[in-house]
């Protein structure tokens, strides 16, 4: 979804960025490839290609079982409804995300002249500010109908109180073999004496850019958490997972983050 300009203009930048997460390297001169390839490597590439290949796996799966409805909640500019033109047969899919970056992500579609699917809903909403079923019943979401939901990258920015009343809206409207997947950061994540250095300058970073992360998820109390809400925990992957699974025996310098999870409930 970059131009060409663009796409240099951020590269340029992040590869900037090393002199921040890592002055020791960045004091070696790297080329700007080579910057670059380090800030993406210990910024978010691993935790973002890993959280979208559990989702879209988990879907394919969920997809055999009769699912026909995709909400990607905090969608942001994930292409999906556009890279899988052959998974829109059987499914319709809803793009929730806050009012701000869903109308920046229309008007760049808009300017590259993608064409829109059919099959692709947007519904813009603001959790903090309205409750996930008033948003949906505004759009042609079917409660009727088997549904996935992803929610990847959004609940660290947001309270603890915003995230479960977002994943008990879920258990309200969709019906019951629907499936939520979602990425969180544990709670000490954000204790200063127990993150880890990554974890702290990730924090500082979208903070200073006026985005910041808020709560993290126990995960050893995640599972009753959500039984309290109608969901039933099916899968809570931790870090040592998520390297077992995605990531053990690379040699591109990929691995799982420290203190990031990925958890698969289904609505009871
Ligand atoms: C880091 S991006 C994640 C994008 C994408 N899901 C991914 O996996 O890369 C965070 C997303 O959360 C959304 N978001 C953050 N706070 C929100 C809120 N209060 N209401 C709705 N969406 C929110 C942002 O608009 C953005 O799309």
């Amino acid at each position: 979804m970059f131009t060409e300009e663009e796409r240099s203009y951020l590269g340029h930048n992040l590869a900037e960025a090393l002199k921040f997460f890592d002055p020791e390297r960045a004091a070696s001169n790297p080329n700007q490839e080579t910057a670059l390839a380090w800030v993406i490597q210990d910024c978010n590439g691993p935790t973002t290609l890993s959280r979208a290949r559990y989702a879209e796996d988990s879907l394919e799966e969920a997809i055999r079982q009769g699912v026909q409805q995709y909400v990607i909640l905090g969608a942001g500019m994930d292409t999906f409804a556009f890279r899988r033109p052959d998974m829109l047969e059987q499914l319709q899919v809803f793009e929730v995300d806050h009012p701000a970056t869903q109308a920046f992500k229309r008007s760049r579609l808009t300017e590259l002249g993608w064409e829109h699917p059919a099959e692709l809903h947007f519904v813009p909403v603001d959790f903090t500010k309205e409750n996930l079923v008033a948003a949906l019943k505004r759009s042609s979401y079917d409660p009727q109908k088997l549904s996935f939901f992803s929610w990847l990258g959004v609940t660290m920015y947001l309270t603890r109180n915003v995230v479960f009343a977002t994943l008990q809206a879920i258990a309200d409207i969709a019906p019951a073999g629907s499936t939520i997947i979602f990425d969180y950061y544990d709670t000490d994540a954000f204790n200063p004496d127990r993150s880890s250095k990554r974890m702290q300058k990730e924090q500082e970073i979208v903070r200073l850019v006026g985005e910041p992360m808020k709560e993290g998820i126990d995960p050893s109390t995640l599972a009753a958490d959500l039984e309290g809400i109608g969901l039933l925990l099916y899968e809570n992957l931790s870090p040592a997972d998520i390297e077992e699974r995605y990531f053990k025996g690379r040699t591109d310098g990929y691995h799982a983050f420290e203190h990031v999870h990925f958890a698969w409930a289904v609505v009871d």
